[in-house]
């Protein structure tokens, strides 16, 4: 899809079609879309978790308890290293959020691409979340991507709330 229509068409989806199973060859896309992603100093310190297996799915949901959530077929959990990414020198900023958002994003506009439905997710129970990924001492977890086919009959909204151009852009 052409990039202007793709993010002006992109909204949320928390409606998934939980026996819709997503191929292979389309999740490979959209974990490398996550992987081409910008980065501070280029140190990718990203991991993308992919959510599949029946097990793991449930244990992930229990981290993050809506109905909607519960239907998607798949769920990438983004976590990173935060001893890997680029620090600040003059005052020990670390880029490790930053990073981790860019490589979400990318991943979300790529499901937008596919056709796929997906939400990004940050209200999460962090213990419960850790525990389920096996999370290790380093690394950190901002947010998930729920994916999945939205049902057939499904319609976006078509709307975007958002804030005019004059309101959010200072020209100095
Ligand atoms: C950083 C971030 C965190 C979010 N966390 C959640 C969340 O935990 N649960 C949820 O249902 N939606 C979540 N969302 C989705 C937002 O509510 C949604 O993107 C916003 O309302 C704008 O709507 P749109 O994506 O349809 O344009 C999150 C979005 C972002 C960017």
């Amino acid at each position: 899809m052409e990039y202007y229509n793709l993010i002006e068409n992109r909204e949320t989806i928390r409606n998934y079609d939980a026996t819709k199973k997503i191929d292979d060859e389309v999740l490979n896309r959209i974990l490398n879309a996550g992987r081409l992603a910008p980065s501070a100093s280029n140190r990718q310190p990203w991991t993308f978790v992919l959510v599949s297996s029946h097990k793991k799915l449930t244990e992930v949901k229990a981290a993050y308890q809506r109905e909607w959530f519960q239907k998607a077929p798949c769920i990438i959990v983004v976590t990173g290293d935060k001893t890997k990414s680029w620090v600040r020198p003059k005052d020990g900023y670390n880029s490790i959020e930053t990073d981790l958002a860019i490589a979400v994003d990318h991943m979300i506009l790529a499901a937008e691409n596919e056709g796929l439905g997906a939400c990004w997710i940050i209200a999460f129970d962090y213990e419960l979340l850790a525990k389920a990924i096996g999370l290790k001492e380093n690394e950190v977890v901002y947010s998930m991507a729920a994916l999945g086919y939205p049902p057939d009959d499904f319609k976006k909204t078509g709307r975007k709330i958002r804030k005019p151009l004059d309101e959010v852009v200072k020209r100095i």
